[in-house]
């Protein structure tokens, strides 16, 4: 969990900004998924969990109706606008994802006034770890608290993800600010994409003797450069082909994709078939408590990504195949595909000899050096002071 420091960095952030005190500092964290991926938007099931990093808010209010916006981590880009002229377009780059927050409260019949807020963040951008559903969900509950209102959680995210596809035009699902809004710590959150129901399922890695390294690959992706949104149309369309409401009502019996004739399209219907099913199956191996059992279905889970949805990267498959050879239990890449992490599962005292393995494996390749981080699953957004 985020202690004291991340929240006086964001409060001494606010006193540069602004000059003063903010009135409270808020917290979003950014995710990982173990696995359920690219299910969301098919109704199915998905299995994040939150990181201790994350993004912070320190806000307060204003009289001039203005909402201004100002990030550490990109000092150079302020943006300031009164809340009534908030529209799709009129705020672009970064600031796109906390206007949005801010804009769809209002669309919501939320009404939020004038607030200047300062953003610092410690989770890397681009990397798969939804460093923008942080932010969307760290303004957006800064901006409902600070201003006295009472927004359960689960509609909290969906006002976060209309900003994050309304506003800043990114047509994600709602796994990434459930996850930022939702997790506990030392749990991963099921989530069912049709029903919307949630559960906690246990996950503490230290007490199994366990880590999940999340490698940084450093190739970036941006889910708005087609690509994802191209993902989604191949998943309609097979949808369409089989007469289902949704991929998520498909059994994985043989034959059952005999009804879509292109095979590109079957390969990636297949994907999201079995991915719900490895989901359900490594949540059934957690709750009984087993969770290096999990380890060969996320392998699974990158093979499918890899080679019937496609959108793995070569950095991806190597250093999945590196953790692996230096014996990692299971690994697989993670988010929405073509940059950013992939997660590997291991035995705590084996962590030092997988880092060094994918390490040795990029200098071979003349890659940039990969980053390393062990996830610890961590609570989900809230006040820090
Ligand atoms: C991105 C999106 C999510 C989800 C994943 C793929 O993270 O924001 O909604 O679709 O990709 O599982």
């Amino acid at each position: 969990m985020a202690g004291p420091g991340p929240a006086d960095q964001a409060a001494d952030w606010y006193a540069e900004c602004y000059g003063g005190e903010p009135e409270g500092v808020w917290h979003a964290p950014g995710r990982v998924n173990l696995i359920g991926e690219h299910t969301d938007y098919n109704e199915g099931f998905v299995l994040p969990f939150a990181l201790s990093q994350g993004v912070r808010a320190a806000a307060s209010k204003r009289g001039d109706g203005v909402l201004e916006l100002r990030s550490r981590q990109a000092p150079g880009e302020p943006a300031a606008v009164p809340l009534t002229a908030l529209a799709p377009g009129s705020v672009t780059g970064w600031a796109a994802y906390p206007a949005g927050a801010a804009w769809a409260l209002a669309k919501t019949g939320l009404p939020i006034r004038g607030t200047s807020v300062a953003i610092d963040a410690d989770l890397e951008r681009g990397a798969a770890l939804s460093s923008s559903a942080a932010l969307e969900c760290a303004t957006a509950l800064a901006l409902t608290e600070l201003h006295g209102l009472s927004v359960p959680r689960p509609e909290l995210a969906a006002i976060a993800r209309r900003a994050e596809n309304e506003f800043a035009g990114i047509p994600t699902g709602i796994m990434d600010q459930s996850a930022s809004l939702l997790c506990q710590a030392g749990h991963a959150l099921l989530l069912d994409c049709r029903s919307g129901e949630t559960s906690d399922v246990p996950f503490d890695l230290p007490a199994a003797g366990l880590v999940l390294l999340v490698i940084d690959t450093r190739v970036r992706h941006a889910l708005s450069d087609g690509r994802y949104a191209a993902r989604r149309r191949d998943c309609e369309e097979a949808t369409r082909a089989l007469g289902v409401s949704a991929l998520r009502d498909v059994t994985d019996d043989p034959g059952a994709l005999d009804k879509i004739a292109d095979p590109v399209l079957r390969r990636r219907a297949r994907h999201v078939i079995t991915e719900n099913h490895r989901a359900l199956a490594t949540v059934g191996l957690l709750r009984a408590g087993d969770i290096a059992g999990c380890a060969p279905l996320l392998s699974a889970s990158h093979r499918s990504l890899r080679d019937d949805f496609e959108i793995s990267w070569p950095q991806a498959d190597a250093a999945v195949d590196a953790a692996l050879a230096a014996g990692a239990l299971g690994a697989r890449m993670t988010g929405g595909g073509f940059g950013g992490s992939i997660i590997a599962l291991a035995q705590a005292r084996t962590s030092v000899d997988v880092q060094a393995s994918v390490r040795d494996a990029f200098a071979r390749r003349g890659w940039p050096r990969p980053g390393f981080l062990e996830a610890l699953p961590s609570a989900g957004a809230l006040r820090l002071r």
